[in-house]
């Protein structure tokens, strides 16, 4: 049994500061398993009691994880199913945290993707003032010449912005590496189209400064605290903003 006193377990749900919880069970707003109960130092375990607050139930604030996947093609980025699609989170069965994307892949991008439960850290990630690189490797059914990186380093327009890329490199034949800043659905394969690049496979390998690595296709690990900061990395060379 884990007991924790009211008032730090409503806190720790991320009800209020522990001094303001204290406030709404002095005023009654309250209940344990549907009783006003007015006393903070009053015993309460997540298993076991039903906690509420105004009558909206509060729910036990889970520990925050996160991960880095090497999404494979052929799943969606959603957190609700439509139809039969197979979703990332599949690849997460048994996991009992409420996780989400960090952005988004298109169904049939691959490669590095992370998957958390913690709001706050992918507002950071996914926010425009983030500043963030992301790199990609396009395969191409053509040879690159020196006229399709011309055109790929001049970018595209996407959903009425225009896409410039911060760097376009050949990596092989039919290979080539992008790197964009911002986030937009299916940029690197409109920049790609304008180029009339046909691009057979596209996979994400960077984020910031956190790179995929070895990581096998379809499976996903723990970010370390050192991964963490290098996804925002780029964020905190940019920005004077303060990070809390
Ligand atoms: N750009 C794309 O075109 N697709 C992705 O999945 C990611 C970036």
């Amino acid at each position: 049994m884990d007991k924790k006193r009211l008032s730090k377990a409503l806190a720790a749900a991320g009800i209020a500061s522990r001094r303001a919880c204290e406030e709404l069970i002095f005023e009654g707003r309250v209940k344990v398993n549907g009783k006003v109960i007015k006393i903070p130092q009053t015993l309460v375990d997540w298993s076991l009691d039903q906690i509420s607050v105004d009558e909206s139930p509060v729910q036990k604030e889970e520990s925050k994880v996160y991960y880095m996947l090497n999404k494979p093609a052929g799943y969606i980025c959603s957190s609700a199913r439509p139809g039969q699609k197979k979703i990332v989170l599949d690849l997460f069965a048994g996991r009992t945290e409420r996780l989400f994307t960090i952005g988004r892949l298109d169904k049939e991008t691959e490669g590095l993707l992370l998957v958390t439960n913690d709001g706050r850290f992918a507002h950071e990630v996914i926010h425009p003032s983030s500043n963030i690189s992301k790199e990609y490797v396009v395969k191409t059914a053509q040879e690159i010449t020196p006229e399709h990186l011309e055109t790929l380093s001049q970018g595209a327009r996407v959903d009425e912005k225009w896409i410039r890329p911060i760097s376009v490199t050949k990596v092989r034949r039919g290979t080539f590496r992008i790197c964009v800043k911002e986030g937009r659905k299916h940029e690197v394969r409109i920049i790609a189209e304008r180029a009339q690049l046909k691009v057979l496979e596209l996979r994400r390998v960077r984020i910031g400064s956190l790179i995929l690595g070895t990581l096998p296709v379809g499976e996903y690990r723990n970010l370390t605290d050192r991964e963490k900061e290098l996804v925002l990395a780029d964020f905190k060379k940019s920005s004077p903003r303060k990070k809390s």
